[in-house]
């Protein structure tokens, strides 16, 4: 019996399909410097990776092709703006591989909300690229390609909790003892990165003062284990612009408040507000209660630390 040749991949030895995951985040602390002259701002964060995660599923193909199912599918741009495609491009200029290959996205993530989704699809895609061509990069190699394709990528890679410099991309271990529960609320529409960025620069120029808590006290309060003595220290600058942008986020954090979360703070460049609960039931009574209070388009509980992106097992639980 003839039996038909094998695909170059399968000739090597390499999988036809690999599939990735990777997290979202949230900034417990987010203090942002001046604007520098490469157009980006210096900042210290606190990042923390928690338990929501997109998947990106890569399979050999003759071409270079994205496709975007779930959570927000309709605004994900599907051109050269898309994370993933640049993160393949970048990983294939970087091998010499050819740039084919047919992306799937599986989001649970919500788009433009400050949880750095388009970040995580990115790392998601180097990895399963990686994997998928053989390239075998090394953890470095990866985080360089990382950075340039955005300031949350290489944090999408390494995952836990990590202090951020520079853009966000030069990265340090932070210990946090135990787990953190968290309650969001995730808005209507999005908000773009540069314009609350703007936002800032402006308030400032207006003499507004926005600085966030000292980084260490959120530092301190990770490493206590302690719920209670980390929400009133969780802060971010860009929380100041995101709330001029959109006052109606006031209304969100202060029902939060209300109900009884031991902290809140606008994720990132928002408009998510993240509410720290006392455990993982509390994040749930919480989240069900901002959901019957009208103060956002819908809720997500999920727990952090959590680790980077990772290859999940072919065949296995996804
Ligand atoms: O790196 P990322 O793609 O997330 O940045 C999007 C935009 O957000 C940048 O082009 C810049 O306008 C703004 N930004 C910034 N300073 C940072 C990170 C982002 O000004 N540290």
């Amino acid at each position: 019996m003839l039996s038909r040749p094998l695909s170059p991949q399968r000739a090597a030895g390499l999988p036809r399909q690999v599939t990735a995951r990777a997290p979202a985040k949230l900034n417990l602390h987010l203090s942002v410097g001046p604007l520098r002259s490469d157009g980006f701002h210096g900042l210290t964060t606190v990042f923390q990776a928690i338990g929501l995660f997109d998947q990106v599923t890569a399979t050999e193909s003759q071409a270079l092709s994205v496709a975007v199912r779930g959570e927000g599918e309709r605004d994900v741009p599907l051109d050269g703006d898309n994370l993933a495609i640049c993160a393949a491009t970048a990983l294939a200029d970087r091998t010499g591989h050819a740039p084919a290959v047919a992306l799937v996205i599986s989001k649970a993530i919500p788009v433009a909300a400050g949880l750095a989704g388009g970040s995580a699809d990115a790392a998601a895609t180097l990895l399963a690229c990686d994997a998928l061509w053989g390239s075998g990069l090394d953890q470095d190699a990866l985080l360089d390609l990382a950075a340039g394709l955005g300031s949350d990528v290489p944090f999408a890679l390494t995952g836990g909790t990590a202090l951020g410099r520079g853009r966000g991309e030069h990265l340090a271990p932070v210990l946090a003892a135990g787990g953190w529960h968290w309650a969001l609320a995730v808005a209507a529409t999005g908000l773009s990165t540069p314009e609350v960025y703007r936002e800032l620069d402006r308030l400032r120029e207006g003499g507004r003062v926005i600085t966030a808590e000292p980084v260490e006290a959120v530092i301190d309060a990770l490493r206590s284990g302690d719920p209670a003595a980390l929400g009133p220290v969780l802060s971010n600058d860009l929380q100041a612009a995101a709330l001029s942008l959109r006052p109606d986020l006031r209304r969100t954090l202060a029902a939060g408040a209300d109900l009884g979360a031991l902290g809140c703070v606008v994720s990132g460049s928002g408009p998510t507000c993240a509410f720290l609960a006392a455990s993982a039931d509390d994040a749930i009574r919480l989240a069900a209660e901002l959901a019957g209070a009208d103060v956002c388009r819908t809720v997500r509980v999920a727990g952090g630390p959590v680790p980077g992106a990772r290859i999940l097992p072919a065949g296995g639980p996804r």
